[in-house]
């Protein structure tokens, strides 16, 4: 039997039900420590900022509270999550192209200490809301480098049209957004944040954006504290990806900034990254009941007891996942089966000929790599309950978010007259 950190599939399921989202914390505690004690400069300070969004809960933000690693939020509701955690204020850099007026105020009335703008009508947005609330704040200010990440469309943010940041050519109106932000006693301009992309396998695409990002802030000649580089690192999900190890990734990077910053003659006090998926993607295991097995006329379908509302990453960007049979984890494989999900779409199927033993109604299904944008990005669609998530180490296990029920799902199905 396939265990996870020393828990077996079988026992995790009887004890908390299927499907089951669980993480290997040692998994966890040691990407976020290689990041923490990798990227490391004796020119600079660093500092290892989670992007939050690819899986938060209170547990896991104690866990990156206590390795001293920074977040990201992009949301009111990520930003709530990190306040419920009591996630230290002056750890948290608040993203997003569209930020509300009440999420400002939100992040400003829980002295986040760094908004990264996107536009210049955040400019105006954020000036306003420090100054109404008398409430100071760093900013930084989100660059499009233009770089190729080679990744998918979906998850490339820096092509010439993406809808993030401002364009690095645009120098007269980022000019202007600063002039705005120091005109204001309460906001402080701090420096840039560039972002390339996801699930990028190689270096090159980070090495350009740091050229460029480092040139940009050359030409347009103003004092910059602090240049972020964003995230976007890859992971193995299956065999054909083979990711840049994070502690010569993070070397690589800083190598790169130094010298680039040495060759500019700039010199910033603190270089940000901002890894997500790579923190907790491997981490990650979705454990699957088996119902049923069908043969069609070409293909065996693998019935399970989840799909596209805990997984939307296959519908979506055509992802590819790798998983065994944990019950018969000693077995060889005897044929290809299409991992199929129990929500009504055809397309809702999670691996395409996936090579196992004999599949029986029964079987746990575990497939790997499920750590990143899969809970975060669940649905209730189809009013399927999203699943418990477990964190195991060591042979011990705990439930870090409960389990949705139809009862906890049917809260929000209220029936009121509107006073208009
Ligand atoms: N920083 C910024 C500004 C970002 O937009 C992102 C991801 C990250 C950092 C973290 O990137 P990571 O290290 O996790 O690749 N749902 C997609 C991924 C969307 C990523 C959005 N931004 C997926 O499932 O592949």
């Amino acid at each position: 039997m396939f265990k996870i950190s020393g828990v077996a599939c079988d026992t995790l399921l009887e004890t908390c039900g299927s499907p089951l989202v669980v993480y290997d914390e040692n998994k966890i505690d040691e990407q976020i420590r290689s990041y923490v004690n990798n990227f490391k400069s004796n020119v600079f300070d660093t500092e290892v900022v989670y992007a939050s969004k690819a899986f938060t809960c209170t547990a896991m933000l104690e866990k990156l509270e206590q390795e001293s690693a920074s977040i990201d939020v992009v949301s009111g509701g990520e930003l709530y999550v990190a306040i419920q955690a009591n996630f230290p204020a002056n750890r948290i850099y608040f993203h997003g192209n569209n930020k509300l007026d009440e999420e400002i105020e939100m992040a400003l009335s829980y002295h986040v200490q760094t908004i990264v703008i996107d536009n210049m009508h955040e400019v105006e947005r954020v000036v306003a809301l420090a100054d109404k609330l008398k409430q100071p704040v760093d900013v930084l200010i989100r660059i499009n480098p233009k770089v190729e990440a080679h990744t998918h469309e979906f998850i490339a943010t820096a092509t010439p049209d993406s809808k993030f940041g401002i364009s690095m050519d645009l120098v007269d109106e980022i000019k202007d957004m600063i002039a705005k932000i120091d005109a204001c006693t309460y906001v402080t301009f701090k420096g840039f944040h560039s972002h390339i992309g996801s699930q990028i396998l190689a270096t090159e695409g980070f090495m350009a954006a740091i050229d460029k990002m480092v040139g940009f802030i050359k030409d347009i000649n103003v004092d910059v504290s602090i240049l972020n580089i964003g995230g976007g690192f890859g992971v193995r999900y299956t065999k054909e990806d083979q990711p840049v190890p994070t502690d010569i990734m993070c070397q690589t990077l800083i190598e790169a900034l130094e010298n680039a910053l040495a060759q500019a003659q700039i010199q910033v006090d603190k270089v940000c990254m901002e890894p997500g998926r790579s923190i907790v993607g491997e981490a990650g295991y979705s454990l699957y009941t088996v119902g049923f097995t069908k043969q069609t006329q070409n293909k065996t379908f693998v019935f399970i007891d989840g799909g596209m509302a805990d997984n939307i990453r296959p519908a979506l960007y055509d992802a590819k996942y790798e998983c065994i049979i944990a019950n018969k984890d000693q077995q060889p494989a005897v044929r290809t089966y299409e991992i199929a999900g129990k929500c009504c779409e055809s397309g809702d199927i999670l691996i395409h000929d996936a090579l196992l033993p004999e599949v029986e109604a029964n079987d746990i299904l575990v497939m790997f790599t499920t750590g990143a944008y899969g809970y975060s990005m669940a649905s209730n669609y189809n009013r399927l309950n999203r699943p418990a998530v477990i964190f195991v180490k060591d042979g011990k296990a705990r439930q870090v978010i409960a389990r949705e029920t139809f009862e906890t799902q049917m809260i929000l199905d209220v029936q009121k007259d509107i006073e208009l």
